[in-house]
């Protein structure tokens, strides 16, 4: 504002020179009304809201979505206020979406998909491939019978939705903890190349869509098991396996706090040549230790070019599969919370990287 001020006034001078004192006078007056609109329209240029702001710097912000609270007006007020960008929390999971082999149901995840296609959000799909929330009738097979039940699922599930999704998880969670090494699953004793073969499938199926790993305990560049993911995408790109994004889950509690090198795990995977997300957000805690953390991930986001998007893993404390932990933006009430503000004024703030 003041430096809007004095570049108007200066810009004056020389015509104001020749004029009369009382013209000069109003003159300045029309120029700080001028002044003033330009600050009114850059302030708000900045963004009131997540969505708005993160597009600003070239990004979405995105919320897990339960179809079940789309009559939930308080919820649905500030989930097309706020987000850009939805990912189904369930109804997109492979028990969901194939209950029984070969019968798939779409309703709940097609609702999402319809409300967030009439209010200009876009849509994470979660998760076509993953050993929890499998079906009974999956969790029974092995060998090549899951590994074809595997592949139809995504055959069918990523050609129901093939262009409508901006990307998809199409594995999560194929990991060990510790040990560097895959989790023992049902689809991981189908052979170990079940990951890239779920990739290659879903690729046919949906060819616009970006295809991403996701994982959680990945944000700490020493851990482990960040490593072994990153190994496996590194190998991907090499061999031409059509992988375009990793996804950070980052759900942070004292047992898995947000580690200081954060952004630096997110450089070295982007710096692979694939795109990163933050896909699951959320951060146990409260007041300003909570809100700096957000903070923290935000501008760890936008420091690096290929960080996308960030997505929260609900809307208020109360819709959290974790709410005893009331680790998101808003409260109960669906009132801002402390780290509501800190993403906000994290994703206005200046210095950002700007997705290429
Ligand atoms: C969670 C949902 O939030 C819960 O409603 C459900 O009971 C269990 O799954 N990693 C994931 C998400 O990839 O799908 C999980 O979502 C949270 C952990």
């Amino acid at each position: 504002m003041d430096k809007l001020l004095a570049r108007g006034s200066g810009s004056l001078s020389a015509a104001a020179r020749s004029r009369p004192r009382t013209a000069v006078v109003s003159m300045m007056a029309g120029v700080a009304v001028i002044a003033a609109t330009v600050a009114v329209a850059t302030s708000a240029s900045a963004g009131t809201t997540l969505g708005a702001s993160a597009a600003e710097k070239g990004r979405y912000f995105g919320t897990a979505v339960a179809a079940n609270k789309l009559s939930d007006a308080t919820y649905v007020g500030i989930l097309n206020r706020e987000f850009n960008m939805v990912t189904p929390e369930n109804e997109m999971k492979w028990d969901a979406t194939e209950p029984s082999q070969g019968q798939f149901s779409y309703t709940s995840a097609d609702r999402i998909v319809s409300h967030a296609q009439a209010n200009g959000m876009r849509v994470r799909g979660h998760a076509l491939a993953w050993h929890s929330q499998q079906p009974g009738w999956a969790q029974n097979l092995s060998g090549t019978a899951l590994r074809q039940a595997m592949v139809n699922h995504i055959t069918q599930v990523a050609t129901h939705y093939k262009g409508k999704i901006y990307a998809w998880d199409v594995v999560n969670e194929a990991f060990a903890d510790s040990g560097g090494g895959r989790r023992d699953s049902n689809l991981q004793r189908t052979g170990n190349d079940w990951i890239e073969v779920a990739f290659r499938t879903a690729r046919a199926a949906d060819p616009a869509a970006k295809l991403c790993y996701n994982d959680y305990n990945t944000d700490n560049w020493t851990w482990e098991k960040t490593q072994a993911v990153y190994n496996m995408v590194k190998d991907f790109k090499a061999r031409g396996v059509p992988i375009d994004c990793v996804g950070l889950q980052s759900h942070f509690n004292s047992g898995s706090p947000y580690p200081s090198n954060y952004r630096t795990t997110l450089q070295n995977f982007a710096a692979l040549g694939v795109d990163v997300q933050i896909t699951e957000l959320d951060i146990e805690g409260s007041g300003s230790t909570q809100a700096t953390t957000y903070g923290n991930v935000v501008r760890d986001c936008l420091a690096v070019s290929r960080c996308t998007g960030i997505t929260v893993w609900g809307i208020r404390d109360t819709d959290s599969w974790r709410a005893s932990g009331t680790p998101l933006l808003f409260d109960g009430n669906g009132n801002k919370k402390p780290a509501y503000t800190a993403v906000l004024d994290a994703l206005n703030a200046g210095g950002t990287t700007p997705p290429p």
